[in-house]
């Protein structure tokens, strides 16, 4: 069965390689193909990812890069039809919810080649965010849809998706961070960060409507600056994030909060070291909402909806919103110590990967 696995961003790396590990186990099963759309193409936002999570080099890299949304889905397609046409492939696997996604699984889909989606029926309701629309389409066209949790059969069934669509095999996301954890816990970065385990705060920020728009993101760093009067912050900036740092002339203001530590971003290892060792998490990552759950480390998002409740139901994850007074109210807590401890939801046990691959041959 020739299966091709797509990434193109950072979020997509950590999900596809405990499936590439899962296909290469059942060689005479499944012939795996790697394709990078290059969706993020900077070492820091892609290379690393292949090091830390032992990924070989890719079949085909499509040299895609960054533009606009249309500019970029259509660059992605345009790329990718020769691919499938070429390898004549059995199956392809979209994960996630980037552009990278969509485009893939439509190409293959209008080739009549059987789509697999790999965290289906996240629903955040919010269609101003492109990775909500991006979920709806690839869910509405692809063949079988692997679930992380309960709560997203549940979306798929309210919309109508036919029983045998449904597979919930759980968060692939977990296989990679149970298996490299142990290699995690040797990382050097919070002496590169200058801090301490258990007293500093992890901020990651991104999202176009966190970071393009200035008093949203005024709003968020008064947040941060009480958060780092009281416990320092290490924030490894996001390109985009850095980019919007200085045109909306911003940089000034963080330089002068004397806790903050602004580094480059950080591998896979890096990043979970740096979760499992904070105090806390202030994020608007989709990725560390569930790592944080993982770890049991509290964390406030700083969005209005989330498309992965059960971080909120079961795990350590709090919505916090965009407005400082609520950050700063919850982040107090945390800090006093009176904050929910969370368990770990089903199907986060490191195999559904290998779950993944007992639906892909039925
Ligand atoms: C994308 C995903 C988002 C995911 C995020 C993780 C979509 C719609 N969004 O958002 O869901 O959470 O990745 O990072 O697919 N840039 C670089 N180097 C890179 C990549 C990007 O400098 O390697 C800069 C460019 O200026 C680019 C900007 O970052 O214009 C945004 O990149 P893009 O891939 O369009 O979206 P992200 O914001 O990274």
């Amino acid at each position: 069965m020739k299966v091709i696995l797509v990434v193109g961003a950072r979020p997509n790396f950590m999900k596809i390689a405990p499936i590439w590990r899962a296909c290469k186990n059942r060689s005479d099963v499944f012939d795996p193909i790697l394709v990078h759309t290059e969706q993020h193409y900077d070492d820091k936002m892609s290379q690393i990812f292949f090091n830390d999570l032992e990924l070989p080099k890719p079949h085909y890299q499509l040299g895609v890069g960054s533009g606009s949304h249309a500019v970029q889905t259509a660059k992605v397609m345009m790329a990718f039809e020769p691919v499938v046409i070429n390898e004549a492939a059995d199956l392809v696997v979209v994960v996630g919810d980037v552009n990278s996604t969509i485009a893939c699984a439509m190409v293959a889909k209008k080739l009549n080649v059987k789509v697999a989606h790999v965290e289906a029926g996240l629903r955040s309701r919010d269609l101003s965010m492109p990775e909500e629309i991006n979920r709806l389409m690839t869910d509405a066209i692809s063949d079988l849809l692997l679930t992380p949790s309960r709560d997203a059969d549940e979306n798929l069934r309210q919309e109508g998706v036919a029983e045998h669509r449904i597979h919930f095999v759980g968060n692939v996301m977990i296989d990679s961070l149970r298996l490299l954890e142990g290699k995690a816990d040797q990382s050097s970065v919070l002496d590169l960060a200058g801090v301490e385990a258990g007293k500093y705060a992890l901020v990651t920020l991104h999202r176009p409507s966190n970071v393009d728009d200035r008093e949203t993101f005024m709003g968020i760093l008064q947040a941060l600056d009480y958060v780092q009067k009281q416990i320092p912050i290490v924030w490894p900036l996001h390109p985009r994030t850095a980019k919007m740092i200085d045109q909306l002339a911003l940089r000034d203001k963080l330089m002068a909060m004397k806790h903050m530590k602004l580094i480059d971003p950080v591998g896979y290892l890096d990043a979970l070291k740096l979760q499992k060792s904070a105090k806390l998490v202030l994020t608007d990552s989709g990725g560390l909402q569930e790592e944080t759950t993982a770890f049991g480390v509290p964390c406030l998002t700083m969005r209005e909806n989330t498309e992965r409740p059960v971080t909120i139901s079961e795990g350590t994850n709090t919505l916090v919103g965009v407005s400082s007074d609520r950050i700063i109210q919850v982040a107090k807590e945390v800090l006093d110590g009176h904050y929910k401890a969370g368990r770990i939801p089903e199907g986060w046990d490191g195999q559904a990967a290998e779950r993944m691959a007992d639906v892909f041959v039925d």
